[in-house]
């Protein structure tokens, strides 16, 4: 009993600290407001695409009897949507008012009455006053990705005014009558199926978040959302997994996700949150990849080195090495024997690495021959920065520290390698790993979305990006 208690507990747990996201991508009010200015242009777009249906009937009008009408080919000339507002429902989504908002119709009317005599001419309606309120509930669907829906729409009217061009204007008066009350049903009811459109027509872009960003052939990172996004007065967050994987083949980490929270700034329209965790995860993908190694040759030491990879220069330190294998040229296996661990520090991201060196004479017939294997430990600090839609980075060697693991040319001092090794880090392998921290890793994006002045600063346990944002539709 005791024992089923203890697992439930431990399954209870392990789900919630999985549950931590390790990217939270934070929209303000600031952002907010140039989503509005997209969603209303696109709502204007869309009612245009109001239909007035046609109106015949008769009606008996004394002295004259019955007189027949038709109001034809009605339709929309102009649609302005001068006041509009958004704000965060907390807990639902975001609300959307609309107030003093006109719409223009233009149309045909026609009457016959006393058997004979018929007429015909134009009119022009201008509605006022209309309102729309409609609060758009954001979630998350099954694969992950934002989705909203469109719930408690309302529409209303205030007047519709009608001016007639031709006929008698006894007629006017008749038309009037109905014609407003009909127009204003009409568009009351078109209107928020509309609205519904206009945000059901914008999932097509939210589900354009790259939930699987392809980093390089090794590995990819997911973006889902990992719960529904957290609302408040002031902002709306969506908790991203944010990790690497290897491509086809995702395996967890042996670490989870630390609990981070947002400072609360607004003065950008986004904010981009990836924890140490996602940089660690790639960490985890890479090592397990076996491509955190290096073969380093001669002809990569650049040609200014106080040294060469050979065993002249190696025999100075250890003479046994110019001894036993005169004039040959060397190579080193440089690799990492565990996950590197990326800790993020206000204004500091240190990367620590430890791994190993593998020595080799390469005899003439090419054969390679073991000298020694060096333990390595390495922290070296990371400048990261955005450039386009991704984060990259560039690193440069703080500390070293080296120990003899086995040697095959006797005993020596590891110290007197201390500068070489130093060199080979600093002139070959840094350089190597920039070049592909230079490509940078893809943020989480929506599809035609630009990053507008984007400003990278690295806070405790998590990097923030803060930036404008501009849609190229
Ligand atoms: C290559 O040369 C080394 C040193 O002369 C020798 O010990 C080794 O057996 C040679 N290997 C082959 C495959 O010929």
């Amino acid at each position: 009993m005791a024992l089923s208690w203890l697992l439930v507990l431990l399954a209870v747990t392990s789900t919630t600290l999985g549950t931590n996201p390790g990217v939270t991508v934070r929209l303000t009010n600031k952002g907010l407001q140039y989503g509005k200015q997209l969603g209303i242009a696109a709502l204007q777009e869309k009612l245009k695409s109001v239909q007035i249906p046609d109106f015949s009937g008769s009606q008996r009008v004394s002295p004259i009897g019955k007189v027949k009408y038709s109001l034809t080919n009605i339709r929309l000339v102009n649609v302005g949507l001068p006041r509009s507002a958004v704000d965060l429902v907390p807990g639902t989504g975001v609300r959307l008012t609309i107030g003093e908002a006109f719409m223009n119709l233009h149309g045909n009317w026609r009457v016959k009455y006393l058997r004979i005599i018929k007429d015909s001419g134009s009119f022009d309606v201008s509605v006022n006053g209309l309102t729309i309120s409609t609060v758009i509930a954001v979630k998350s669907d099954a694969a992950g990705r934002p989705v909203v829906s469109n719930t408690n729409c309302v529409a209303n009217v205030a007047s519709a005014k009608v001016k007639f061009h031709g006929g008698a204007s006894w007629l006017y008066n008749l038309f009037s009558k109905f014609i407003n009350k009909a127009l204003r049903n009409a568009l009351q009811k078109q209107i928020c199926p509309l609205v519904d459109k206009t945000v059901i027509g914008l999932n097509p872009k939210l589900q354009t978040l790259n939930v699987l960003a392809k980093v390089d052939k090794y590995a990819e990172i997911e973006y889902s959302m990992t719960s529904s996004p957290v609302i408040s007065q002031s902002s709306l967050e969506l908790n991203l997994k944010g990790e690497f994987y290897n491509i086809g083949k995702h395996q967890e980490p042996p670490f989870t996700p630390a609990a981070f929270s947002l400072p609360s700034e607004n003065n950008n329209m986004l904010y981009m949150a990836l924890s140490a965790f996602t940089a660690n995860s790639a960490g985890f993908v890479y090592n397990k990849a076996g491509i955190l190694s290096l073969y380093v040759t001669d002809d990569m030491v650049p040609k200014a080195s106080p040294f060469r990879l050979d065993t002249k220069t190696f025999g100075v330190f250890i003479p046994q090495i110019a001894k036993q294998f005169p004039g040959l040229k060397m190579k080193l296996l440089v690799r990492t024997d565990k996950n590197p661990t990326i800790t993020f520090q206000p204004n500091k991201a240190t990367v620590e690495a430890t791994g190993t060196v593998t020595a080799y004479a390469i005899q003439t017939n090419g054969t390679l021959s073991p000298l020694f294997v060096l333990n390595l430990e390495t922290s070296v600090s990371a400048d990261m920065f955005v450039r386009g839609l991704n984060v990259g980075g560039r690193l440069t060697l703080n500390q070293m520290k080296l120990s003899v693991g086995t040697s095959y040319v006797g005993e020596f001092s590891v110290g007197v390698l201390d500068s070489v090794l130093r060199t080979v880090l600093k002139l070959v392998v840094i350089p190597i790993v920039n070049v592909q921290l230079d490509k940078g890793y893809p943020l989480p994006a929506l599809g035609k979305m630009n990053l507008v002045n984007p400003q990278l600063r690295i806070m405790k346990d998590y990097m923030l990006i803060g930036t404008d944002v501009q849609f190229t539709s």
